[in-house]
């Protein structure tokens, strides 16, 4: 278990192959235009290197982030992050991120996300993200990609 306090209703612990099932069910309500699908979902579980925290209330997987640093770079990036939508609001996903940037433990950490989800914008920009470029039509849909970037030390 990496975070835990007894102060909050939920956990974050690494995630296990087991999990993918729940993980792909939260991913399609997180996404629904964006999930990746199940190869995809296999590969980042089975990815040496990539990290996979689940936050867990009530026994079940209620959220989701992965990241990954390459082996030599000190540039973490966070893949997916998502919490059940029933479950936002608490403090979840700021908990994720956070406890992946630390586990990462990366120079500086980087993501990507719609430029009209002003709901993570909001989460990244209080934890510390800045804008720093944009991928044009990044989405599959057309829609642009904000990339931000957050400088841990
Ligand atoms: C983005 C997401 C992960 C945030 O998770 P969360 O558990 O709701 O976030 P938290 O409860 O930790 O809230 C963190 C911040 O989000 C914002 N936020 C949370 N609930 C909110 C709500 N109901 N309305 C508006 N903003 C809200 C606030 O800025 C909050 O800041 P605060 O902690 O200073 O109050 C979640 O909304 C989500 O899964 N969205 C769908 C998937 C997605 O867009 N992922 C990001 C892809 S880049």
């Amino acid at each position: 278990m990496c975070a835990d306090s007894p102060a909050r209703s939920f956990s974050i612990v690494r995630a296990r192959l087991f999990d993918l099932p729940a993980i792909r069910r939260l991913e399609r309500v997180c996404f629904p235009n964006d999930a990746y699908d199940a190869l995809t979902l296999l590969s980042l579980a089975l990815t040496p290197g990539v990290l996979r925290l689940k936050a867990v209330a009530n026994e079940k997987l209620v959220g989701f982030a992965a990241g990954e640093r390459q082996p030599r770079a000190s540039v973490g990036w966070i893949v997916t992050i998502g919490v059940l939508p029933e479950f936002q609001g608490r403090g979840i996903g700021r908990a994720l991120l956070l406890e992946i940037e630390r586990q990462m433990n990366a120079r500086c950490v980087r993501l990507t996300v719609r430029r009209s989800n002003t709901r993570a914008i909001a989460l990244y920009t209080r934890c510390g993200y800045r804008w720093v470029t944009t991928s044009r039509h990044y989405y599959h849909d057309g829609e642009d990609g904000l990339i931000m970037e957050k400088e841990l030390w």
